[in-house]
């Protein structure tokens, strides 16, 4: 956890000793890995002990128990980040199990049923998506903060939400169908920024990764559900539309980025959105 960087035999991005909430660490059920999951792993592997944390129990114990095979560290937490208590019961449970909370990432996303008959969809499930995509984000936002405030040293605490570049762009032609993801998405920005300002006094940082195409269980069912579109499919048509050609990545660069993020490395770096999406947003 020292800062000193520039010791020659310095460990990169040494997260040991910390304590990192993971919210999302589940999956999606298919093949193939979700980010949250790729972080929850990445994290364990530099050090860190992870709160595991997902509304469906058999995708987190599962991940829990590959960071245990690795020889990492971890344990699950179930819970729904639409309800309030869920999300206070999350930071209450790390915070007696481990005694502290020194990373945050809010990696959860849903993209409530849309009817493209009559191009609507219910208000139950709107909200259900703004209050997964963002609700749940500024209740943990403000819970793991709230933990991070008791640590002492000069980096107390990296807190690191999960955007998405629908909340700042059109790629692909989408729909309203998209509306609870992409304005939970741009409310997940804002959180970030207000955040920031209020507890850099204290020492903590809170950071937005924007995702761009990421290969991931979810990502390859939404394009199936709101576009049609298979996972091939969906490459092919990244290619198509965004110039640059970058096609998708993997989960694991946006681990890397999240990893980076928690780390003492970027302790400079605060209400930031940091773009990972193959420079999607940049030509078109
Ligand atoms: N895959 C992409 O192309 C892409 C692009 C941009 C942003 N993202 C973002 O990456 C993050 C992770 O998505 P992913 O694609 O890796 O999918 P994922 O399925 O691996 O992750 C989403 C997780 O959230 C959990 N979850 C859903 N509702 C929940 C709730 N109410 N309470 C607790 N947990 C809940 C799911 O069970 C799942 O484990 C999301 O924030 C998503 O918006 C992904």
């Amino acid at each position: 956890m020292s800062t000193d960087f520039d010791r020659r035999d310095r460990r990169a991005f040494d997260l040991s000793g910390k304590v990192v909430v993971v919210v999302g660490a589940g999956q999606s059920p298919g093949p193939g890995m979700g980010n949250g999951r790729a972080i929850s792993l990445l994290a364990a592997r530099h050090g860190a002990e992870v709160v595991a944390v997902d509304l469906n129990p058999a995708a987190v114990k599962e991940t829990v128990e590959m960071i245990l095979a690795e020889g990492g560290n971890a344990y699950a937490v179930e819970a729904d980040v639409a309800e309030k208590d869920d999300c206070q019961r999350i930071f209450d449970t790390a915070m007696q199990t481990s005694g502290r909370v020194d990373g945050m990432v809010y990696s959860v996303a849903t993209n409530p049923p849309f009817d493209f008959e009559t191009n609507s969809m219910t208000v139950e499930n709107f909200n259900r998506g703004i209050n997964v995509n963002m609700l749940g984000c500024y209740h943990c936002t403000l819970f793991a903060a709230q933990c991070m405030e008791r640590n002492s040293g000069d980096t107390t605490g990296s807190i690191v939400n999960i955007s998405s570049i629908a909340s700042v762009k059109n790629e692909l032609g989408l729909n309203i169908g998209i509306m609870p993801y992409a304005l939970g998405k741009c409310g997940l920005n804002q959180i970030t920024e207000i955040a920031a300002v209020q507890y850099a006094p204290a020492g903590i940082r809170v950071n937005t990764l924007m995702l761009g195409p990421i290969d991931s269980v979810l990502a390859n069912r939404d394009s199936q559900s709101l576009f049609g579109l298979d996972a091939d499919e969906a490459t092919a048509r990244h290619n198509e539309v965004v110039k640059l050609k970058m096609g998708r990545a993997s989960v694991w660069e946006s681990a890397y980025a999240a990893v980076y993020l928690l780390s003492d490395e970027s302790r400079f770096m605060t209400g930031q959105q940091l773009r990972l999406d193959g420079g999607a947003t940049l030509v078109r």
